[in-house]
């Protein structure tokens, strides 16, 4: 099984990026840890990270139409709250798509808390920090 996790806007800088909110890993040593605590034989996971919205769109169509992979986990940083083009790339695509936060954005500003990409996919964890990714792929590799 091939998961994707597709990393937004500003979490390039995480580790330094506002780490009272977002902890002390960087993104690398996020997606080491991940690798770490999901091994298993058959799982292969990839991880893309981009500032730009029409590059998470490229990687998404790219996902289920070039790379044939089987789901994806998308942390959409801001784009979550306003992108309907993000939203709309994720309907098009008809594989898993679950949407992972690090922190909790309920409890956070208001504008937070409206995730537009919430509805077209299969299912959202939030607040877990790193561990909400591993959450993620391991409920996806088990529902296959
Ligand atoms: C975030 C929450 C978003 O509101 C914010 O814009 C981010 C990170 C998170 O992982 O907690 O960039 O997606």
């Amino acid at each position: 099984m091939k998961i994707i996790i597709i990393n937004g806007p500003n979490l390039n800088l995480l580790g330094r990026r506002e780490p009272e909110v977002y902890g002390h890993d960087t993104l690398e040593e996020i997606e080491r840890k991940i690798r770490m605590e999901v091994e298993e034989p058959g799982l292969v996971l990839s991880f893309f990270q981009s500032n730009g919205e029409g590059e998470i769109i490229d990687a998404l169509h790219a996902a289920r139409y070039q790379d044939e992979c089987d789901a994806v986990v998308i942390n959409p940083g801001a784009y979550t709250h306003y992108s309907i083009a993000i939203r709309d790339a994720i309907a098009s695509i008809q594989i898993p798509v679950v949407e992972v936060h690090l922190s909790n954005t309920h409890a956070r500003e208001a504008f937070r808390q409206v995730s537009v990409v919430a509805p077209v996919c299969r299912g959202r964890i939030e607040g877990l920090g790193w561990r909400g990714y591993v959450a993620a792929i391991r409920t996806l590799a088990a529902m296959g």
